[in-house]
Parts: C-alpha cells; sequence; structure tokens
C-alpha cells in the first residue's frame, strides 16, 4: 500500500473515531525555530488592559490584526473555520464547545504558537471576541509570548482564591477582541489545580457566562501531565498539535487514547516543511505510515 493510500485510510479511521479535522500549520513563513522565542518585555499595562507591541510579534512570525493573507494566516484560517462553526452550534454534542483546548502528545510542539496564532486570527473577526487563557500553568508561555509582564496575576490565582472575581483577572489588549486569562502565580501544585473542583467550576461558568465567547486553553501535553486530560474532559472541542517530523506516532495515538472519543477533536500538524503544504493529507500519511 502507498503511502498516501495508508494516509487516507488512517484519516478515515480518525475520522470514524471522531476527529474532526487534520490541518497543516507549516510555519513556512515564520522565522525558524528558536527565533521565535520572545523575551519579556514590558509593555505599557494598567489594572486591567495591556498594550501588545504588535509590531514585535510580528516580526516574531506571529499573526496580528494587521497581518496580510499570507501563508500563515491561511493555515490558521483552515484550523479556525470548523472550530468557530462547532462554537456555535446548538445541541447535546455541542456542549461547551465555545471552549478550545490546544494541546499535544508531549512539550514543545507548538501549543502556545498555535494558541496565539488563532486567537490572534478569531480576534480579527469583527465579531466575536476571543479570550487566550494560558492554562500551561507549570511552564506558562503565553505572557511572554505576548511580551506582558511576567507576574501578572490569572489563573492560578483565581483558583487559589474564593475572594477573586474572573472579571477582575481577565486583561482587555488593544486588538479590540482579544482578552487575556494569564496563568498567574507560580505554585508548586498549579498543574494539579487544573483538575480542581475550583476549575471544573471556573469552566462551567466560562461556558456559561461567556457563552458568545471563544474561549483558547493553551494547555500542558497530554502525555506529561494527567490533569491535561482532566481539563480535555471539561472543555467542548480539542486541538491537539502534532510537530511534523517529532511527534512520533504511538505518541499521537497514545495522547488520543486519553481523549474521550465523542468529544470534537482536531489534529494540526505542525511546521510541516514547505514543499508538502499543499498536500496536508498526504503529508500527514507520509509522518504517521514512518511509524509502520
Ligand atoms: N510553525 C512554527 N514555525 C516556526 N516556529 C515555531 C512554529 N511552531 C512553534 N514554533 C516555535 O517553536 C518553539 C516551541 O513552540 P511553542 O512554544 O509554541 O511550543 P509549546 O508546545 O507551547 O511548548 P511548551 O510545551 O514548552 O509550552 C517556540 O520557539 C515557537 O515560537
Ligand atoms: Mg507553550
Amino acid at each position: 500500500m502507498s503511502t498516501i493510500e495508508k494516509a487516507v485510510g488512517k484519516l478515515g479511521e480518525l475520522g470514524r473515531n471522531g476527529i474532526q479535522q487534520i490541518s497543516d500549520v507549516s510555519g513556512a513563513t515564520v522565522p525558524e525555530r528558536g527565533v521565535a522565542d520572545p523575551q519579556p518585555v514590558s509593555g505599557k499595562q494598567s489594572a486591567n488592559r495591556v498594550e501588545l507591541d504588535l509590531e514585535r510579534l510580528e516580526r516574531l512570525g506571529f499573526l496580528t490584526p494587521e497581518s496580510g493573507r499570507g501563508q500563515l494566516n491561511e493555515e490558521i484560517r483552515h484550523v479556525k473555520r470548523p472550530l468557530l462553526i462547532n462554537a456555535f452550534r446548538s445541541g447535546d454534542a455541542y456542549q461547551a464547545s465555545n471552549l478550545i483546548m490546544i494541546t499535544s502528545a508531549r512539550p514543545g510542539e507548538g501549543k502556545t504558537f498555535s494558541s496565539v496564532n488563532l486567537a490572534m486570527s478569531i480576534a480579527k473577526e469583527r465579531d466575536k471576541t476571543v479570550l487566550l487563557v494560558d492554562a500551561d500553568v507549570a511552564r506558562p508561555s503565553v505572557s511572554r509570548t505576548l511580551g506582558l509582564q511576567p507576574k501578572l496575576p490569572g489563573l492560578v490565582d483565581y483558583l487559589l482564591d474564593d475572594s477573586l472575581a474572573l472579571s477582575d483577572l481577565l486583561l482587555k489588549t488593544n486588538v479590540p477582541n482579544l482578552r487575556v486569562l494569564p496563568a498567574g502565580r507560580s505554585h508548586i501544585h498549579s498543574t494539579e489545580l487544573l483538575s480542581s473542583d475550583a476549575m471544573r467550576q471556573l469552566v462551567s461558568e466560562m461556558s456559561q457566562r461567556y457563552a458568545d465567547r471563544i474561549i483558547i486553553f493553551d494547555s500542558p501535553p497530554l502525555l506529561a501531565t494527567t490533569e491535561a486530560a482532566v481539563l480535555a474532559s471539561l472543555v467542548g472541542q480539542v486541538v491537539m498539535v502534532v510537530e511534523s517530523e517529532k511527534t512520533g506516532r504511538q505518541e499521537v495515538n497514545d495522547a488520543l487514547a486519553l481523549l474521550d472519543q465523542s468529544k470534537m477533536i482536531g489534529l494540526v500538524l505542525n511546521k510541516a516543511r514547505p514543499v508538502f503544504t499543499s498536500d496536508y493529507y498526504g503529508y500527514y500519511g507520509g509522518y504517521g505510515s514512518s511509524g509502520d
């Protein structure tokens, strides 16, 4: 069987298991790995509003509301479309479907890169508001990536302190439709908090109170911590980032096995080589069948 035939077979198999989509975020238009690893900068920020340095983000290879119709923009649109369609469908199968978890099997596969780009892309839509939550609380990097001060209170503080109101922690930004919830203070049990009752309540509150918003959770890797799978059980949609030529087939399968297969799950192939970008199914097959 050819690689492509195997790929198509694999896709069918995945589809039957509830996987919605395989998309390709090649990164062909963005800097080499490592270059896009921003350092904190002190952007202007007041109590509940931060000013993102959009030129800096663009220089680092991220989408911004000003980005034109480049390749990355198009690729993220492919990822975004089905997520938005699912997010606003009604029916039992679409519970909390405005809550989208971005995860991967292992660290470093592009979760934050994908979360930030997806949030920016959704924020560009005139009638959509997006909240980007840094739920990778043990290795938070949304604030660093966006150039925010590192010590802003956020998710961990909220989960530890009953007296805090969520609305006091949400940061408005100079991207009109984009809000950010930083990870908050570092805490020895921060990851465990993701499976706490407080987190369950928060997620439920978010899905009800912010039903008209898309909420993106930049999350820990599924194979690194059991709490990631708990978080996955709370949200309506899960996007698993697969790093081209790095994430092994077994790792993808092991990570997928931790997810409730009735959930809406999407796979995003990150850092695919440009030569393959017009044919992501073929590319996925090339990747997937290499483990046979
Ligand atoms: N498509 C891409 N093109 C270029 N660089 C990328 C791409 N995807 C990710 N990167 C870069 O690779 C590095 C790792 O990506 P990222 O931080 O998004 O991974 P992660 O899964 O969030 O990692 P961690 O598990 O440590 O949180 C970063 O420097 C990021 O900017
Ligand atoms: Mg990250």
